[in-house]
């Protein structure tokens, strides 16, 4: 809310302020990347199931922090335990990805809970509140949740998708009932993160992955208008709860989404053009990113090219320094380790 010079820098840049060296941390840096992630993986039976074991959720949490000692850790979870709250069944294969009952129908979409039974997701609260215990107070926690859109495409479609064409043409042919599953999420998931800030998170990122599959119209009414909606609820009880977008490939549609959402910060994709981001959105608010985590996997000299480009072209306004979306599995350790270097060597 107010200028306060203690704040920690990652907070620090969610209200504005910048920092000579930017604060760092990776999207997906809990992952099967890190041996010691595969090693725990292994044991925990599920992917759900680890995301359901407080104990294992917090150490898989942390085991990025203690490696890298990055500035923030976001809590190890999952955008679909909110449709497991609501009671949907989900489930993740292994080298698949997520499979859940499809919602594609008005009929099924009357069916579907109003209200998720958040006690489910007791785990994931203990598990923020073992990482905060753990953490050192220098290091943010960030809690997050999908965004009502990219959540309803996993829902109606059952699955991920290339297109998501299954929920797209849901929003087009049955508007009405497409609209009563975004609401359902809107509500379930300020509750959701108000419960994440009670249990500890002190910055929450809201994942829409799936906004840049949306013409502008489309993209107003399901992603933004809905982001809009939960930052409004979440403010109402915290008034100054710091809030980070990330419409993955709204790209043009950018400045109308910090504009409405009222969002501190917006995680870009990598295929932001510099100059418009800086002109029409790092002079409002906060910017994440944006590392190509093909750049990262690549090494080397592209990689330090790479790191420069997001340095020179964001550094000198509030900069959280990330990449432009999550970090692959074949990443190799040594090149994370090299781009930490490089921007904590050479920023300031
Ligand atoms: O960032 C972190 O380290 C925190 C944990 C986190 C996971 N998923 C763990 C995960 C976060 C923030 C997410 C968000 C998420 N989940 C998104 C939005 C961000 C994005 O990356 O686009 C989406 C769309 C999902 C849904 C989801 N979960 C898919 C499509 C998949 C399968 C694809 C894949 O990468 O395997 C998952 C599974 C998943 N979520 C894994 C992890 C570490 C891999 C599963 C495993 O380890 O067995």
């Amino acid at each position: 809310m107010t200028q306060n010079p203690v704040l920690k820098p990652f907070l620090a840049v969610l209200s504005g302020q910048k920092q000579a060296v930017p604060p760092i941390w990776m999207m997906r840096q809990a992952g099967r990347y890190l041996p010691e992630y595969r090693e725990v993986r292994a044991r925990a039976g599920s992917f759900l199931d680890l995301c359901f074991s407080p104990e294992l959720a917090a150490e898989v949490t942390l085991q990025p922090i203690r490696r890298f000692n990055f500035d923030a850790a976001i809590i190890f979870s999952d955008i679909l335990v909110i449709p497991h709250a609501l009671e949907r069944e989900v489930r993740f294969e292994v080298g698949e990805g997520p499979r859940l009952e499809p919602l594609d129908t008005p009929e099924k979409a009357r069916s579907l809970a109003k209200r998720a039974d958040l006690n489910r997701l007791e785990p994931v609260f203990e598990a923020l509140r073992l990482v905060r215990r753990a953490l050192d107070p220098k290091v943010t926690l960030i809690g997050f949740c999908g965004a009502p859109w990219t959540v309803a495409t996993y829902m109606v479609a059952g699955q991920g998708t290339p297109d998501q064409a299954p929920a797209r043409l849901m929003a087009y042919r049955h508007p009405d009932a497409f609209a009563d599953i975004i609401d359902v999420l809107v509500e379930n998931s300020i509750e959701y993160l108000l419960r994440q800030l009670q249990a500890g998170a002190e910055a929450l990122q809201i994942f829409d992955t799936w906004a840049g599959v949306l013409p502008p119209r489309e993209f107003a009414r399901w992603s933004i208008e809905p982001t809009r909606r939960i930052v409004e609820g979440i403010r109402k009880k915290v008034p100054d709860a710091k809030i980070i977008g990330f419409p993955r490939g709204a790209g043009a549609l950018l400045p109308a989404y910090v504009e409405a959402t009222g969002v501190n910060a917006v995680s870009i994709d990598w295929t932001a053009e510099p100059a418009f981001i800086r002109d029409q959105v790092q002079s409002r608010v906060a910017v994440q990113g944006n590392l190509d985590p093909l750049a990262l996997i690549a090494g080397g000299d592209a990689l330090d090219r790479a790191v420069d480009d997001v340095l020179a072209s964001y550094g000198s306004g509030p900069l959280i320094f990330n990449l432009g979306h999550g970090i692959q599995p074949e990443t190799p350790i040594a090149h994370v380790e090299r781009m930490l270097k490089r921007v904590r060597g050479k920023a300031g």
